[in-house]
């Protein structure tokens, strides 16, 4: 199946004019149909672009015929949104991802070494291109748990000096870059801690036409993780990075935000908060509106005031 069959679009067109006008689309990850239909209320009460991504664990989660089946049954309006493989780790699950009707892909090749990760960027590339699908490549080693394969201890900036040529060996259509950010809860030593803009300034300027991506940029709200805790949980020294961070970054081409842990901690603390107030409640639908509702209000607070993507259609 072809993505423009479902009425999606290719990821390069969103991203490509969200570099050009100064905003950010959010790239927002889910797992089932109630964090699928929580984005897609939130790109329509703000008329943004959104990203639609599906990471290889989410993919296994949900098989490839249930994914494909929401993504056909959701109505999307024109040149709104995209349907994204995130952390795709080899050529296989990037065309299987693309011969199912996914409209970009990332290949991610950041832990291996260079060759490899350009040879195979490139196999994705050529493999993507000729269906009109854009693809996503990484430069540079975030910290942090990424899924279930990757987890690394160290961060390893990206080297502006060896993006130009990345690019154009690869012929990738947006880079993720490493500039401080990492995935999970557990991204910073505190709070105040900077992203590296100075590498940011030099990648944007040694690739000027390239849209940059940012991972791991939940924010982490501590209304959540106080919620959370409050109710049963236990969530200790969970920070993010900064909204102010994250717009400064907008300013330096990060053409695209991914955010996850965000959403995830918004539908865990509705059900804890739901379960704890009305201890009569068992109708999973009851527990998954409010979840829902919640995932829909804090995406459209990020897209409002992070990404400045509201009304970009
Ligand atoms: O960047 C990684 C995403 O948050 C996906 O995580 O493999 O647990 O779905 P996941
Ligand atoms: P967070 O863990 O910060 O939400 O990052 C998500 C991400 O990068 C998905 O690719
Ligand atoms: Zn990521």
């Amino acid at each position: 199946m072809h993505y423009s069959s479902f009425g999606l679009v290719n990821t390069k067109k969103l991203l490509t004019k969200a570099l050009r006008d100064g905003y950010a689309v959010p790239g927002f990850n889910f797992y089932n149909m109630e964090t699928l239909l929580a984005i897609l209320r939130a790109a329509q009460i703000t008329q943004s672009p959104v990203i639609l991504q599906v990471s290889e664990s989410a993919l296994e989660y949900m098989g490839d015929d249930i994914l494909i089946g929401m993504i056909a049954g959701a109505k999307y309006k024109v040149g709104q949104v995209s349907l994204h493989l995130d952390h795709g780790h080899s050529f296989e699950v990037c065309k299987r991802a693309i011969d199912m009707g996914f409209s970009s892909v990332m290949f991610d090749g950041s832990n291996l070494p260079l060759k490899q990760n350009i040879k195979i960027s490139r196999q994705v590339a050529d493999y993507a291109h000729k269906f009109d699908v854009s693809v996503e490549t990484e430069l540079g080693v975030l910290n942090g748990t990424e899924d279930k394969n990757t987890k690394s201890d160290k961060m390893l900036y990206t080297d502006p000096a060896i993006v130009k040529d990345f690019v154009k060996q690869t012929q990738t259509d947006s880079l993720a870059v490493a500039i401080g950010t990492s995935h999970g809860l557990y991204k910073r030593k505190n709070t105040n801690e900077k992203l590296r803009f100075d590498i940011l300034k030099q990648i944007a300027m040694n690739i000027p036409k390239t849209p940059l991506v940012l991972h791991g940029a939940s924010s982490i709200p501590q209304k959540f993780v106080n919620t959370i805790n409050k109710f049963g949980g236990n969530l200790k020294n969970a920070h993010g990075i900064a909204p102010n961070q994250l717009r400064q970054a907008i300013l330096l081409h990060i053409a695209k935000i991914n955010v996850d842990s965000d959403s995830r901690l918004a539908f865990t603390s509705a059900i804890r908060e739901t379960l704890a107030h009305d201890k009569s409640i068992f109708d999973p639908r009851a527990l998954l509106t409010n979840a829902m509702d919640n995932i829909t209000k804090n995406c459209v607070d990020e897209i409002q005031n992070i990404m400045g993507s509201g009304y970009k259609i």
